[in-house]
């Protein structure tokens, strides 16, 4: 049987950021339970903000072909992104946006969304660790028709969550991370 493939997508281009750390704490995670995993930077995805007349003059930006062929080649999906004032953050809805814009020849758009299970994981100093993001995030990929495990991940104080090895320090957080990550793989290999 083949493998099953898992891709990270940090929200966050901020160099420091605490979920491109936390992205790289779920990935490891991913590659412990033995499945193939990749970490994306939408730095490699330059994207404009999201504009119909764009959209008409020049068609889809090739980055957003790129990125949903990148979602396209993996079964499950996890977005680990910062919150911004109760939401998700711009960087991530437009890449959203655009991805479900692209239609390619013998799909219908946003097919790629519909076909592969996603998990949503967050991280913030604060203390609900930007769970009405992750709250906001579903709601956005339920409307695209995604498959979101019930399982998420919100890190609160996320700047001292870690011990000295990168490993999260609370009980709690670490259950939290591996449930999701097993309860994702178990999805997306139904996807194959
Ligand atoms: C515009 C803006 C809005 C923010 N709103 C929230 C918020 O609603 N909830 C929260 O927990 N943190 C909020 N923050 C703080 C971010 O969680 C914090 O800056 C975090 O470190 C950003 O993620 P990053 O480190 O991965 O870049 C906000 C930050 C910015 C810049």
């Amino acid at each position: 049987m083949a493998v099953v493939k898992i891709l990270v997508i940090p929200g966050s281009l901020r160099t420091g950021s605490l979920n491109a750390r936390l992205a790289a704490v779920v990935a490891h995670e991913v590659a412990l339970a033995g499945v193939d995993v990749t970490r994306l930077s939408l730095t490699d995805y330059p994207l404009p903000i999201y504009d119909g007349d764009l959209e008409t003059r020049g068609g889809v930006p090739r980055n957003a072909l790129n990125l949903k062929r990148m979602i396209g080649s993996h079964q499950g999906i996890i977005f680990v992104t910062p919150e911004y004032n109760s939401s998700l953050p711009p960087l991530l809805k437009n890449a959203i946006d655009w991805v479900t814009r692209v239609e390619e020849r013998g799909e219908t758009k946003g097919q790629v969304f519909r076909e592969r299970a996603f998990a949503l994981a967050a991280a913030s100093e604060g203390r609900l660790g930007g769970s009405r993001c992750l709250a906001a995030l579903r709601l956005v990929l339920t409307g695209c028709r995604a498959t979101v495990i019930p399982n998420q991940l919100a890190l609160s104080f996320a700047d001292r969550a870690y011990d000295d090895n990168d490993r999260l320090k609370n009980a709690g957080d670490a259950e939290a991370l591996k449930a999701m990550v097993v309860q994702l793989i178990d999805f997306a290999q139904h996807t194959m």
